[in-house]
């Protein structure tokens, strides 16, 4: 089955490469995936998979038939949309759309699903039970996969099968993690609330300012000293609104800030930690504060069985030295962990860095690029992978 795997997909690869140029020349925002989720639903149709538009907003599901008895569902799941960044490839398929760009390789994403949605439309008869596909929208904004899930998209579903692009890994290999793969991402807002007063006075007042900046280096210190440094935390604090004049002190500051984790129990403690911490440098000066910990998405952890799936499928398509097992988790984060919440499932890193070349930009560059040969190792993998779940397990 791999070498007809590999048969179809070689032969589909100059249309896989046409459709992934268009995409990435006509990206979309989070959530405002119209076009794409429409061409999206063109092609799954045209390749007879039972399709349903509008599926959490702008997600496109479609479902493929197998030919046996196996009630099990199994999803492979890839996000759509594009990042508000100002393309500066240069290439002659770059963003048609000013200010958007696809420099997180969602359009491969994209691609991959769609080839690999057509390479199993081709051997339906040798499936035993059903694929569905998830083409979800708004990941860069963390909210396409819930989205999903709330449309019914994980409804009976078995597995669910994942990939993102990683230009640190050459193309024609890819990455392999088994547990946690991406970081918990939380998003954090202190607000202090001091007292006014001259800038001459200090002492008439409560300087909100000074206290904000005991706040951050005391959060900063203590993460070192209580947390285990064996399981990450990272908290950065990316803005601080307060004040109004040079001198004049300022009654109130507002500080945001996300908060990564890798393990679910670090996470579950991270909010009273924090307060606490808030709260002892405030009562020791006298302000008031408000800490506001909302929970985004969990930490990617990938099942070890489905992973094993991936690993073998990979080495028997490429040789074992284009698999990589990777030695370290990422603290980004990816909402594909939603899902994980509802089936287990694991996802892979598809290299697209270009042998070749000195720089391959990293993700979210104006100048990220992508060797497209890559969709090619990307569609077989997947492919032979969703093959396989049906006799290893
Ligand atoms: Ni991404």
């Amino acid at each position: 089955m791999l070498s007809r795997i590999q048969e179809l997909a070689a032969k589909l690869s100059p249309r896989l490469i046409e459709i992934r140029r268009h995409i990435h020349s006509h990206p979309e925002l989070s959530g405002q995936e119209h076009q794409t989720s429409a061409f999206v639903a063109g092609v799954l149709s045209s390749s007879g998979l039972h399709v349903q538009e509008g599926v959490g907003q702008t997600g496109v599901l479609g479902e493929l038939k197998g030919s046996g008895e196996d009630g099990r569902i199994l999803a492979i799941r890839t996000d759509m949309d594009a990042l508000p960044i100002h393309e500066r490839t240069g290439l002659d398929f770059s963003s048609r759309c000013q200010g958007i760009m696809h420099a997180c390789g969602h359009d491969v994403h994209t691609t991959v699903g769609l080839g690999t949605a057509m390479v199993l439309s081709e051997i339906a008869q040798d499936l035993p039970g059903k694929v569905r596909f998830l083409f979800q929208p708004a990941e860069e904004i963390a909210q396409g996969a819930s989205w999903m899930v709330d449309a019914g998209a994980m409804k009976d579903v078995s597995a669910v099968l994942g990939v993102h692009v990683f230009p640190s890994i050459p193309a024609g290999s890819i990455g392999l993690r088994y547990g946690a793969l991406t970081a918990a991402a939380d998003d954090l807002e202190i607000i202090i609330i001091g007292e006014s007063g001259h800038g001459a006075r200090p002492h008439e007042a409560i300087d909100a300012i000074w206290i904000a900046s005991q706040v951050i280096t005391t959060l900063q210190q203590a993460i070192s000293r209580t947390q285990n440094p064996l399981r990450p935390v990272v908290l950065s604090i990316g803005q601080i609104n307060g004040g109004r004049a040079p001198n004049i002190i300022a009654d109130q500051v507002r500080l945001c800030g996300t908060v990564r984790s890798l393990h679910p129990e670090t996470r579950t403690n991270l909010p009273n930690w924090i307060e606490q911490i808030v709260s002892s440098v405030c009562q020791s000066y006298g302000a008031k504060y408000q800490v506001n910990y909302r929970p985004g998405v969990p930490s990617v952890q990938n099942d070890y069985g489905l992973t094993q799936i991936f690993q073998s499928a990979a080495e028997e398509a490429w040789g074992s030295d284009r698999v990589q097992v990777l030695p370290e988790p990422s603290l980004g984060a990816e909402d594909f962990s939603v899902y994980l919440e509802h089936a287990p499932g694991s996802m892979f890193r598809l290299g697209v860095g270009f042998k070749d070349r000195n720089i391959n930009y990293p993700l979210h560059h104006p100048q990220f690029e992508v060797d497209e040969s890559a969709i090619f190792t990307g569609v077989v993998t997947m492919a032979y992978s969703a093959y396989k779940f049906w006799s290893a397990s």
